[in-house]
């Protein structure tokens, strides 16, 4: 699978670097679609890299009231889990500001992999094209809770995820057709640790990421350490 030439991947000093130059992509994002459209539809990304980004956007003004918060996965563990996608980023940035309660679309994780799956594909039905999605990326080239080797039902939009190579085992996930239904996408890879995930991935590699990642408006943005600088 050739990268595409209009996939960019920007290399950046470090990983406060990639949180800054995320921050101020996402806030310039948002203020064009609610300038065009009066709403700015975001997918979050989970796991720890973004949460600096999410930091640094907490200490932000916005037209917060204008942004619908969804999630591009979840961990099925108990609705106040510190390990939750969704609390971390409610932790790190969405208490913080006044984005509205009802405007936040939490995957229900903690009702089962299955019946959140069902259930959040209405969640997300009126909210497509999103405005952006955020990812990360683990060191096998997993995205959001798509793991290497794992079949995804093509007419799927979310999917339920059981014995995931990264705890915990079940998860939910929006599938790659869904995550690259958007107007921009932004994937923030950092440490040496997901180098060689990277390697492949520029190198063509049938990855989740890279089967995620939407030619033509993708920025990847990677630091020194990720980059194999
Ligand atoms: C999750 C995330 C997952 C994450 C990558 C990278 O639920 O864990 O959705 O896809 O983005 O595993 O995780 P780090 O940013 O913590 O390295």
């Amino acid at each position: 699978m050739e990268v595409g030439p209009d996939l960019g991947f920007e290399v950046l000093p470090d990983a406060d670097a990639v949180a800054q130059v995320a921050a101020t992509a996402i806030r310039a994002l948002a203020e064009k679609a609610i300038a065009a459209r009066g709403v700015f539809r975001i997918v979050l990304a989970g796991g720890t890299t973004p949460l600096a980004a999410y930091r640094l956007l907490a200490r932000e003004s916005a037209d917060w009231a204008a942004w619908e918060v969804f999630f591009g996965d979840e961990r099925c563990l108990p609705a106040d889990a510190a390990d939750r996608n969704d609390v971390a980023a409610r932790r790190a940035w969405l208490d913080q500001v006044a984005v509205r309660g009802d405007r936040i679309f939490a995957i229900p994780s903690e009702l089962g992999a299955e019946r959140a799956a069902q259930e959040y594909v209405y969640a997300i039905s009126s909210a497509r094209p999103f405005d952006l999605v955020l990812l990360g990326m683990g060191e096998d080239g997993h995205t959001a809770s798509l793991f290497p080797g794992r079949e995804v039902p093509p007419d799927a939009l979310v999917i339920p995820v059981h014995d995931a190579p990264k705890p915990p085992p079940d998860r939910v996930s929006l599938t790659p057709r869904v995550l690259a239904d958007s107007r921009a996408m932004l994937i923030m890879v950092t440490g040496a640790s997901k180098h060689s995930a990277i390697q492949a991935w520029r190198g063509g590699g049938d990855l989740p990421v890279a089967r995620t990642a939407a030619a033509g408006h993708t920025r990847v943005l990677l630091d020194r350490a990720a980059a194999g600088g």
